[in-house]
């Protein structure tokens, strides 16, 4: 029998986890179905609950739902722990096993597609909120030479700060006050770039032959990666390589098969 898998969250029509795990099941010959679910916005654990009982695998968690599946998940991976997010649920004997996949599928774009390592060198995240949150922990694995974290409201870089101390060293504050430094992997994780807005960098932040990367993406490049470029980034990048790595690492923990992502990454950019 088919197995099911599905994305679910509010919006979901224009989500491209259905064209790529169907890319995938293909590329690596597994017998699979993936739709997707929209849920009403007081409906997710009814929605979830309702496709377990239909045979359902496993799920892909979206905006705005990856807090609740934390709540769901029966058990959790640690990086789903730390983030307090959910990205992905796996179902099996009766229980919910809640990962987040979204971490280490940045970081492997960075390391693997881009090809620009994470260790040793000068990072800094911007934004603190749920996208930056889950991408913490798989960077500080990586043992950066610096790891910073600015936010246009700095308490809540600062509580990240706090939160995450015991996996590593982390400088938190306002943009300004990085003001001097330079970094090599300027990671925008705020939702400034879905309204064209951009947040405050202080200037000279872009270090010689520096990485900007945007975990959004959009067809035209956003408004960070414009600015970016005129900074001097020497390389840019936007999310569809998480993205696409994110559904990876996902697929991985479903099927025990990692799938290859650069064809599906190539295409996915020249649509
Ligand atoms: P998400 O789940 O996408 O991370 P979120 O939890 O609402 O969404 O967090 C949005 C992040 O983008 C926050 O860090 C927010 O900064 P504040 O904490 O100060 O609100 C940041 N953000 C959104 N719009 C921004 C803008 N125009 N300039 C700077 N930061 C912005």
């Amino acid at each position: 029998m088919t197995d099911r898998y599905a994305v679910i969250g509010n919006p979901i029509a224009h989500s491209k986890s259905p064209l790529i795990h169907t890319a995938f099941a293909k590329q690596t010959r597994q017998d699979l179905h993936y739709e997707a679910i929209l849920a009403p916005l007081d409906g997710f654990i009814t929605r979830v609950n309702d496709f377990i009982r239909q045979g359902g695998k496993g799920m892909n968690v979206t905006v705005p739902f990856k807090l609740e599946a934390h709540q769901l998940a029966t058990t959790l991976t640690e990086r789903a722990d730390i983030a307090q997010a959910v990205n992905t649920l796996k179902f099996e004997n009766d229980q919910i096993l809640g990962d987040n996949t979204d971490g280490a599928g940045l970081v492997r774009d960075i390391i693997v597609n881009l090809n620009m390592p994470v260790t040793g060198k000068r990072i800094l995240l911007m934004g603190a909120g749920g996208a930056a949150r889950g991408v913490i922990l798989p960077l500080l694995q990586q043992k950066p030479a610096l790891f910073a974290i600015a936010n246009r409201t700095p308490e809540k870089a600062l509580a990240l700060q706090n939160q995450f101390t015991q996996y590593g060293q982390i400088n938190a504050g306002s943009y300004n006050q990085f003001s001097g430094q330079s970094f090599d992997i300027i990671i925008n994780g705020t939702s400034a770039s879905l309204n064209d807005a951009l947040p405050e960098l202080p200037p000279g932040i872009f270090a010689t032959g520096a990485l900007a990367y945007d975990m959004m993406y959009s067809a035209d490049p956003t408004r960070f990666l414009k600015y970016a470029s005129q900074q001097g980034a020497k390389h840019l990048a936007d999310g569809i390589g998480m993205l696409v790595e994110q559904a990876a690492e996902s697929f991985y923990l479903w099927r025990s098969i990692r799938p290859e992502t650069k064809d599906i990454i190539t295409h996915m950019r020249s649509n």
